[in-house]
């Protein structure tokens, strides 16, 4: 929608470190990333940064109605554009490094899956590390974590140091094929297991701010 592409670009030149982007995700883009959602079951399914909600919508058509979608969105104005379209979805406002705080503030213990819609590229090292610590934590015996990266942004350092870091916190991480119909062209990680020792004692829940 031209709508949406003018809200995130009017965000982006707010606050271009939290979105990242300057258009909002496409349909193919959505359903590679949302594939991890069960097909079975009242899964909870956890969305990072759902900003105008491509995946938010992609996400609600995979549960037709069953289980619980909590959004966690930091920027005020993404929040109240998906809560206006979605009632069905909670959206939680806050820092997706909080995760585990904010789960248990709204009553759930786990997350059967973890979409992510971040910007990892643009986080310093120290936030990304905080989030993907947070996502370790909160995910379910059995849970599954997705996130994807700009094709072009892949040779970056800071796409480099976030694929690494994914390896060091999951034992499984597949990347997916190129999505093409994106702009720009995307890749989907799909993470499972995190490994023993993640989150480091203490470290889960502590935000990202300065
Ligand atoms: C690149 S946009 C992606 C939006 C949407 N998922 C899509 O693919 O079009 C990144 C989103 O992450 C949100 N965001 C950035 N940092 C965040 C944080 N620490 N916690 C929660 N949301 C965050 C931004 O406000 C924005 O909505």
């Amino acid at each position: 929608m031209f709508s949406d592409t003018l809200t995130v670009v009017r965000e982006f030149c707010r606050s271009p470190v939290h979105t990242g982007a300057l258009s909002p995700s496409s349909r193919r883009l959505a359903e590679a990333v949302t594939v991890v959602v069960p097909g079975t079951g009242d899964p909870v399914v956890v969305e990072l940064g759902p900003g105008t909600g491509p995946f938010t919508g992609a996400i609600q058509r995979r549960l037709d109605g069953r289980g619980r979608h909590l959004a966690v969105e930091v920027n005020p104005r993404f929040a109240e554009v998906v809560s206006a379209r979605f009632p069905e979805v909670e959206v939680v406002r806050g820092d997706a490094a909080r995760l585990v705080a904010l789960l248990e503030e709204n009553g759930v213990g786990a997350a059967d899956a973890v979409v992510s819609g971040l910007p990892w590229a643009v986080f310093a090292p120290r936030v990304q590390r905080s989030i993907l610590t947070a996502v370790a934590a909160s995910l379910a015996p059995g849970g599954a974590f997705t996130t994807f990266t700009y094709e072009h942004a892949r040779p970056l350092p800071a796409a480099i140091r976030f694929r690494r870091l994914l390896g060091t916190v999951f034992e499984e991480v597949v990347t997916g094929r190129t999505v093409w119909a994106n702009l720009p062209p995307a890749v989907v990680y799909h993470a499972r297991r995190p490994r023993p020792g993640h989150p480091p004692p203490g470290t889960a829940g502590g935000g990202t701010g300065p």
